[in-house]
């Protein structure tokens, strides 16, 4: 049976500090477009937990709107709306890391079928992906937005076991994120930890992912020695 794989999108097939230059130009010497971009993200994400957790769903591109408006709170900076825009704008149209291309190109030719699956809206996450020009590598998107939640639950990813018509035995999670990689194994799925930098750490939660990798294109031999 064909192996089915679900892509968390934002941190592992795009770059979400491919905002830095943007902040760079509208950010004052004084503070780092990076701690401003880690913060944002951060942020985001909890926010998306939260709002998760409260039951009080607005979609992830609202999450991203209200943590950029805490990031300048917590810096003590003041953005003109045009370039909250310019910023907002730039988030959605971020760029995919250097190793993507190659490792679905691989994996597709090897039959692996790949879908997006994100807390972003699936209009969102489909100009995302057009914008990068990788959508074509995607059999579909699968949005948490269909559940109004967002992942860890387990919802959401028993949800992309029934879009993608798949089984839990034939899913894997493919994330760069701990949160998302521990919330699929614990709801059941496989899941491969793409470790994009050194000093990622994954969570001491007693669960270790089923794999883990550097970039996408290393998946492929990970995938045909199961
Ligand atoms: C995504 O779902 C978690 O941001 C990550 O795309």
């Amino acid at each position: 049976m064909a192996i089915s794989l679900a892509f968390d999108v934002y941190g592992t097939l795009i770059d979400t500090h491919g905002v830095v230059t943007q902040l760079e130009k509208v950010l004052n010497s004084s503070v780092s477009a990076k701690g401003f971009s880690q913060t944002w993200r951060d942020k985001q994400l909890e926010y998306s937990f939260r709002r998760g957790l409260m039951r009080q769903y607005e979609r992830f591109s609202v999450c991203t709107h209200d943590a950029l408006n805490y990031t300048c709170l917590h810096y003590g900076i003041t953005l003109s709306d045009d370039d909250k825009q310019v910023l907002l704008g730039r988030y959605s149209a971020l760029p995919a890391f250097d190793d993507v291309v190659d490792g679905l190109t691989a994996l597709k030719r090897e039959g692996f079928h790949l879908y997006a699956f994100s807390n972003g809206a699936a209009e969102a996450v489909e100009s995302l992906l057009e914008k990068a020009n990788i959508r074509d590598f995607f059999a579909d998107v699968v949005s948490v937005d269909d559940l109004q939640t967002f992942k860890p639950n387990p919802d959401v990813y028993q949800h992309f076991i029934l879009r993608s018509n798949s089984s839990m035995e034939t899913a894997w999670l493919i994330s760069s994120n701990p949160f998302d990689v521990i919330g699929a194994l614990s709801a059941g799925l496989k899941a491969a930890w793409v470790k994009r930098s050194e000093d990622a750490v994954f969570d001491p939660w007693g669960l270790e992912p089923t794999t883990t990798i550097t970039k996408i294109p290393d998946l492929v031999t990970k995938l045909l020695s199961q």
